[in-house]
This record gives C-alpha cells, sequence and structure tokens, in this order.
C-alpha cells in the first residue's frame, strides 16, 4: 500500500526527477476550482492547483491575467469568491492573513522608512511575540545568509534597490513561514541585479527548501527559477509543467509564443500528402499525415532549431533577410517569409558580415511544431 500511495503521489507531482517533491507530496498548497469575482466581473474562472511542499512554482503570464489576485488569494489578501484552498492540509478559505503561516515579498518591498534593517526584520517577530533575545539570533542568523549584517543599523533610504529587496526577503525569512509567495520581487530592479538576485533566489530555495509560490510576468524568470510553471492566461491556467517539458511540448500556440526568448516562430501552412506547406515551400515532417491532408496548421518553429547548412532531415526555407542583431556569440536573423515576420538564432563564430547574405535557413523535420490552425491546439502526428 505504501508502495502504491508513493506512486500515486509521485505521478500527481509529475516530476520524476526531482526525488524530494514526493515524499511530502500531502502538505503544500492546494487550489481547487478558485474563482475571484469582483461584483459582476469575473478575473479568475476556476483554477486548480496542486503545489507540493518544497516545490517552487512560477505562475507567469501577461499582465491582467489574474497572477497576483490569485497569490493575494493564497496570502488572504483577497476574499476567494468560490473554491477551496488549503494549505499544509488545512483549509483556509476564511483562516486570517497572518494565522496562514505564509510570508509575502513584493515589488515594491513594502519596508518601513523609519525603522533600520533589523527593526524592519524584527517588525513581524515583535507582534508574534518572540522573546527578545530569540528575535535577535533569528535576526543575525538571516542577515548573514543573505549578506545584510554591514547594513542593520541603515535605513531604507540609504540602502541599493537590491539590498532592500534582501531585506523584504529577510523579514520573510524570519517568520519560518510554510510557505512563501513572490509578486514579482524583482521588477524594480535593473537587469543585472534581477539576474544576481534571481540566482539569490533560487539558492536560497535550494538551501532552505520552503514550498513558494512565485508570480512573474518575465518568462525568462519563470524558467530560470520554476520546479514547475503554470502559464496563465485571462484568468485561466493554459498549462503546467517544468519549464523544459514547456518549452519542448507547449501544449497551444499561447504558450509557444510565450515561453522561450525569442519565442517559436509560428508561420500558416496547410497539411499535404507529404509535409507542410508553407507559401511555395513543402517543409519535411517527422510522423504520418494521416487523414490530415488539407488541414489549415501553425508550423511551429523555434529560432534556435534553425541552421545556416542543409543537412539530413532538414527543408530549406527562403526568407528575405531585413535585420541581424548581433548578441555576442549569437546573432538574430529577423527575416519575412510571406506574410510572416520570423526570428532566428545563428552562431556568429566572432562575426556577421557572413549573416548578411543568408538568404535561406534549414528546418529539421524532427523538431517542428504543429498546432491546428482553427483552435491553436498542439497537433500530434502519428509514428
Ligand atoms: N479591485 C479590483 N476590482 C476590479 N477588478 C480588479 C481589481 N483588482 C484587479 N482587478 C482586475 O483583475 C484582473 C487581474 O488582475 P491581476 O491579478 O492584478 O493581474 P496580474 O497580476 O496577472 O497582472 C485585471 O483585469 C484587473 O484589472
Ligand atoms: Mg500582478
Amino acid at each position: 500500500l505504501v508502495y502504491q500511495s508513493t506512486r500515486l503521489i509521485r505521478r500527481s507531482v509529475g516530476d520524476e526527477e526531482q526525488p524530494n517533491h514526493w515524499e511530502v507530496a500531502m502538505a503544500g498548497v492546494n487550489l481547487s476550482g478558485i474563482v475571484k469575482a469582483y461584483g459582476a466581473l469575473q478575473v479568475v474562472h476556476g483554477i486548480d492547483l496542486n503545489v507540493a511542499e518544497k516545490e517552487f512554482v512560477v505562475l507567469v503570464g501577461p499582465s491582467g491575467c489574474g497572477k497576483s489576485t490569485t497569490l493575494r488569494m493564497i496570502a488572504g489578501l483577497e476574499e476567494i469568491t468560490n473554491g477551496d484552498l488549503t494549505i499544509d492540509g488545512r483549509r483556509m478559505n476564511r483562516v486570517a492573513p497572518k494565522d496562514r503561516d505564509v510570508a509575502m515579498v513584493f515589488q515594491n518591498y513594502a519596508l518601513y522608512p523609519h525603522l533600520n534593517v533589523a527593526d524592519n526584520m524584527a517588525f513581524g517577530l515583535r507582534i508574534r511575540k518572540m522573546p527578545k533575545d530569540q528575535i535577535k539570533t533569528t535576526i543575525d542568523e538571516v542577515a548573514e545568509t543573505l549578506g545584510l549584517t554591514p547594513y542593520l543599523d541603515r535605513r531604507p533610504a540609504d540602502l541599493s534597490g537590491g539590498q532592500r529587496q534582501r531585506v523584504a526577503m529577510g523579514r520573510a525569512i524570519v517568520r519560518h513561514p510554510k510557505v512563501f509567495l513572490f509578486d514579482e520581487p524583482l521588477s524594480n530592479l535593473d537587469a543585472k541585479l534581477r539576474t544576481q538576485m534571481r540566482a539569490e533566489i533560487k539558492r536560497l530555495h535550494n538551501r532552505l527548501g520552503v514550498t513558494s509560490v512565485y508570480v512573474t510576468h518575465d518568462q525568462v524568470e519563470a524558467m530560470t527559477l520554476a520546479d514547475r510553471i503554470v502559464v496563465m492566461n485571462d484568468g485561466r491556467i493554459e498549462q503546467v509543467g517544468t519549464p523544459m517539458e514547456l518549452f519542448n511540448n507547449p501544449i497551444n500556440t499561447f504558450v509557444a509564443g510565450f515561453l522561450g526568448s525569442p519565442p517559436m516562430n509560428q508561420i500558416k501552412g496547410v497539411l499535404t500528402e507529404t509535409g507542410a506547406k508553407v507559401g511555395n515551400t513543402e517543409l519535411r515532417l517527422h510522423g504520418a499525415i494521416n487523414g490530415n491532408a488539407g488541414r489549415d496548421v501553425i508550423v511551429g518553429v523555434r529560432p534556435e532549431h534553425v541552421t545556416l547548412k542543409s543537412s539530413e532531415g532538414t527543408t530549406a526555407l527562403p526568407i528575405n533577410l531585413d535585420l541581424v542583431e548581433p548578441l555576442g556569440s549569437e546573432a538574430l536573423l529577423h527575416a519575412r517569409h510571406g506574410e510572416d515576420n520570423l526570428v532566428f538564432k545563428a552562431d556568429t563564430n566572432g562575426d556577421i558580415n557572413h549573416l548578411y547574405g543568408v538568404d535561406a535557413i534549414h528546418v529539421p523535420a524532427h523538431l517542428i511544431k504543429l498546432f491546428d490552425a482553427e483552435t491553436g491546439r498542439a497537433l500530434n502526428l502519428g509514428a
């Protein structure tokens, strides 16, 4: 029985590679049919999601899709209109935010300007009546972890953006919550610091292993941080999976166009008996077309999957190159094919001059993704 239930939990978490995620899958955060309406306006339309204990889940999607609302319902800052929220197995719908054992880190830090770093971090502990000497030990320890020891006496105004963000995280960490909730915590930082803090958050999570739900509109943050990504769109979940599952097998054109930078090219085409016709070119495909000939499709090609030279299993696609953007080791080729604007990646090998003459790229059959043109859903051809 134990063996069987372990297998079930494993499957429900859907992540065979990371054994620490299934051992304790009974805990964590569970959303079931979660709905949010403001009066007659429904903005979250029934969300089902299981976040396993110790798991780092990222909600990602365009602005206004309901990420913050969902997170704030978990935190208790927004009332849940419908559905059930449990944390660590306990129903939380009617539990006050301070009794949910969650700690939230916001984009705007929300630090007290008149308190120094130590007092900002201690604030929540004092409210919870933790003894003074214990508060000091906790603050010192967390400050050390976050590299804040030299700044304990400073006020927020005398800190850099990155340091402020660390204080905000410190304030969450000292409380030893069951769950961390992050709402775009890095959005106010410049690009370099954002990358640095992103890595720090990941290291911290690897060390502390606290269940985390992290909201961002930035797909790179989602890809780099998440154990599993939840792609949201217009108050609904489009797809849930590990970063590589979503990258390799997007369920529809929305997910395909959201993850990856630049995102997957989507080219209008039609299936024939022998391939996919896009403009005057028939792309070779991997798999049998069977009864699908004549079907309108979107042909998905990742920018990094094409080559400049032909090889076994590729088809040449003629393009009109209109821009070359060097990134260093790679360059982005912006091109037109018929009415479609396409972007491809090419190695520079230290020089971009050879790229200006490119008039065709080579598309490997086995890496092409197909989507139904009408529904946008992924289309899997038979073997
Ligand atoms: N208090 C409110 N009253 C009415 N609509 C709201 C309120 N708060 C948020 N919304 C709407 O809910 C939707 C989701 O918002 P939000 O969760 O903040 O999106 P995200 O965080 O993904 O950008 C948006 O359309 C927003 O305008
Ligand atoms: Mg938001």
